[in-house]
């Protein structure tokens, strides 16, 4: 350790667990990992990418492009990532104009959306600060939370996603203790949510933003509607984004292309409320003059070039197929074993398996000891719980998050049938 007296941020940032499973995966090459989020290598559409580069690169005045932009993204880009947005809306982008005054000027394009989501955590909260999470949630945004200092509160969550009575709950009881004030965001991923898979159902939406329009009429407490994974239904529908059910300026919504095209390009928006625009587009500036300008001109031509949406309807049968590979390897291995469940997503990339409540699945456990021997990984269900929960339960550490993304159908049965003997071993 060195003794440089480092800020407060630095040692809010701190997080471990990644590097742990980085190293995890480094030290054994030969294991299988079901723990990456990464999308399938054979998704990454080459081609596409190929000859969107040398379209834009033959356009007049292509040297531009690789010239530095604006901090808020190339203007061509937000005008594709509008129209995109208003298809998974279902509505045409005069209607979002005209009724929701969203313009291309309400959207930012960022370094990932991981960007967008540290953005909006750095402009809305300060240190002790309080951001309501589903239990379990993002693990990253955990350690985005951390990092401005900020204190994640769990929230009830079930199959269906966090559960509005919970949350109801969590408000009386910050109310109580004299700490509402410092509630100020309600962080949320309602389409097959990372890591669990649930889809926040359709009721809760509506639930959620009516429980905060009554207690929270001037619409100080945002919610972050973080839909990194909506393209990602296997049956190709779109779900209904709180976003538009928002009857004011609550919701801010953050979108990626990262899991339907290429996190490479890293380029993930956020559209954001009147109020929160130029704070952010102010933050971002400090933090980098814009993100990467040839990219964002090289999905603009992808987008342009209307074959976007075949390259997503592929990724989705891939994964949908990967899912089930996944589910009947796991049924095979891991079937009928008292305690142990799992969930069935209906997109995404993510299994989220249960074991008995004595069983840890957490690092340095038994269970992790005989997977890392067997030569398979997970990520341990813990990270993915904030530590603090609203009604006081215990942070369980007895699931684990299981991915279809990265494995071939064959390496997901090994990586099953490894796991099947990891647990079978500790029960
Ligand atoms: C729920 C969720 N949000 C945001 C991200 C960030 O992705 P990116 O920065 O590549 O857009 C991820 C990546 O795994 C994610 O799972």
């Amino acid at each position: 350790m060195s003794d440089l007296p480092l800020s407060d941020r630095a040692g809010w940032a701190a997080d471990g667990a990644i590097s742990t499973l980085m190293a995890q995966a480094i030290e054994n090459p030969d294991c299988l990992s079901l723990a990456a989020g990464f999308v399938d290598p054979a998704t990454l559409p080459v081609e596409l990418v190929r000859a969107a580069a040398a379209d834009v690169l033959a356009e007049p005045r292509a040297n531009l492009l690789l010239q530095y932009g604006t901090p808020a993204g190339a203007g061509r880009l937000r005008i594709e990532v509008l129209e995109r947005f208003a298809t998974l809306e279902g509505v045409p982008t005069e209607e979002l104009a005209a009724t929701k005054g969203l313009t291309a000027g309400r959207v930012l394009l960022t370094n990932g959306s991981q960007q967008f989501l540290s953005l909006i955590a750095q402009v809305l909260l300060n240190p002790g600060d309080i951001c309501l999470v589903a239990g379990p949630t993002y693990f990253v945004m955990l350690g985005t939370l951390a990092g401005v200092g900020a204190r994640a509160v769990r929230v009830e969550t079930d199959g269906d996603g966090m559960v509005p009575a919970g949350l109801e709950r969590a408000l009386d009881r910050f109310e109580q203790a004299g700490e509402l004030a410092r509630v100020k965001l309600v962080y949320l991923v309602p389409d097959f949510e990372n890591p669990s898979g649930v889809v926040l159902s359709q009721e809760r939406r509506t639930a959620i933003l009516e429980l905060l329009e009554r207690r929270d009429p001037g619409g100080r407490i945002h919610v972050l509607e973080d839909a990194a994974y909506r393209e990602l239904s296997f049956d190709g529908a779109p779900s209904a984004s709180l976003w538009g059910r928002d009857p004011g300026d609550r919701v801010i919504y953050a979108g990626t292309f990262s899991k339907s095209f290429a996190p490479g390009l890293r380029i993930g928006y956020g559209i954001a409320p009147r109020a929160l625009v130029q704070p952010l587009i102010d933050r971002k500036g400090n933090e980098d003059f814009g993100s990467a300008h040839f990219n964002q001109h090289l999905l603009a031509k992808v987008l342009e070039s209307g074959k976007y949406d075949a390259h997503v309807e592929e990724v989705r049968d891939g994964y949908r197929r990967k899912c089930d590979v996944l589910l009947a390897a796991l049924d095979e291995h891991l079937g009928g074993l008292p305690g142990v469940s799992w969930r069935t997503p209906a997109g995404g990339l993510y299994v989220w398996a249960t074991l008995p409540e004595g069983v840890s699945t957490s690092f340095g456990s038994p269970l992790a000891e005989a997977a890392q021997h067997e030569g398979v990984m997970y990520v341990p269900g813990e990270l993915c719980f904030a530590p603090e929960s609203a009604d006081g339960s215990p942070r369980p550490a007895h699931d684990m998050r299981l991915s279809f993304g990265v494995l071939d159908a064959a390496g997901l049965r090994e990586a099953a049938a490894r796991l099947g003997r990891a647990v079978r071993s500790v029960l």
